[in-house]
């Protein structure tokens, strides 16, 4: 070989080399990009997106230990909900009252024929369970159910009350048995259940049942540990800012996802409640005991805006009395949901709620 073929042969390997060099370079810069743009999205959309949109990270397939909590699922019997005025002259709003031990609330009434609150008077048919003041306030004694009735003349109007009772365990905080997860109560970094397979097998029911009907709902995220949390939460606060992350993303130890009772269907797209899926969900999660977490109108009770395909494994039981009687598991435990810390999230959320 002549020292000109191999001073060719050697430049026309130096062209491939750099050619070699010029894709990885490529390729290297499109993955770089598509990570940052999962983690970081640059464009901010007009309509708020759903705020605990995680980044794509590899399920682990690690398996986590079952935290037996023999109480959790503890089923309650169901309030009832007679009212012996109906179509008299003493009204209530809420036809039951759901009170924790040493908590007071007073019974709004609504009365017609210019009756006036004055002129009821107050009785309980349990008087260890619950104390009832003459302006209708009741406090919640000890655990248990009983009634409470406003009396106007022959008139009695029956309002059910149960009282809860709140523990805390090993750092975790059981409203009658129900593993609870807000803005008040966190779970300890450690607590670290997996997907419990008593929401798994119920979520299996659920989607077989929903493809019967031809709809297409899947888990789009379900169970995320304290440190995956912690990457979601302060990737929503780099990509929009703090005030804006808690009214969609919760705090690592704040999160229901950590509870392993917590699903979230399909994408997390704010159109998701009006596709055929999103409205069955809404319609019978409860005949599989989930409940719609963060309903529309009532942001200001459970902290977070209204995210309709996170759902919260609660048992059947206790379900069904949630969506029958319309209300949050804040308001069935009677527990709030708020940082403690100055934060004025409240201010962010719910201009146009209905909540009190
Ligand atoms: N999106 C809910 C609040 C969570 O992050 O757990
Ligand atoms: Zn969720």
């Amino acid at each position: 070989m002549t020292y000109a073929e191999i001073r060719k042969r050697g430049a026309r390997r130096r062209r491939y080399m750099m050619l070699l060099i010029l894709l990885i370079g490529v390729l290297i810069f499109a993955v770089v990009k598509i990570v940052l743009n999962t983690v970081h999205p640059k464009v901010l959309p007009a309509e708020a997106p759903p705020g605990d949109i995680v980044p794509v990270l590899e399920e682990t397939t690690e398996s986590f230990p079952v935290v037996t909590n023999p109480s959790t699922q503890k089923e309650t019997l169901p309030p009832p909900t007679k009212r012996s005025s109906e179509g008299g002259t003493i009204h209530v709003k809420q036809p039951y009252l759901y009170l924790r031990i040493n908590h007071s609330k007073k019974i709004p009434l609504i009365l017609s024929n210019n009756v006036t609150a004055d002129q009821i008077t107050w009785t309980t048919d349990d008087a260890n369970i619950v104390d009832v003041e003459p302006d209708g306030t009741v406090t919640g004694l000890q655990k248990g159910t009983c009634t409470v009735i406003a009396n106007y003349e022959d008139e009695a109007l029956e309002i059910p009350v149960t009282v809860r009772e709140l523990v805390t365990i090993a750092g975790c905080t059981y409203v009658d048995g129900i593993l609870v997860a807000n803005k008040t109560y966190s779970l300890p970094p450690d607590y670290d259940p997996g997907l419990l397979p008593v929401t798994k097998e119920a979520f299996d029911l659920l989607m077989a049942d929903a493809a019967e009907e031809g709809l297409n709902i899947y888990e789009g995220s379900g169970y995320r540990d304290y440190k995956f949390q912690e990457t979601c939460y302060n990737s929503m606060v780099r990509g929009y800012n703090k005030s804006y992350a808690d009214t969609w993303s919760a705090r690592p130890g704040h999160s229901e996802h950590q509870t392993g009772y917590t699903i979230d269907c399909n994408t997390k797209n704010e159109a998701f409640g009006e596709t055929d899926e999103g409205k069955w969900l809404a319609a019978h999660c409860y005949e599989y005991g989930f409940i719609i977490r963060y309903p529309k109108g009532k942001e200001k009770i459970t902290g977070y805006n209204y995210e309709s395909w996170h759902i919260r494994y609660v048992g059947k039981e206790h379900a069904r009395i949630i969506h029958d009687q319309d209300i949050t598991l804040e308001e069935y435990l009677d527990i709030d949901s708020a940082y403690h810390d100055g934060d004025p999230d409240a201010a962010v959320l719910g201009e146009d709620s209905e909540s009190e």
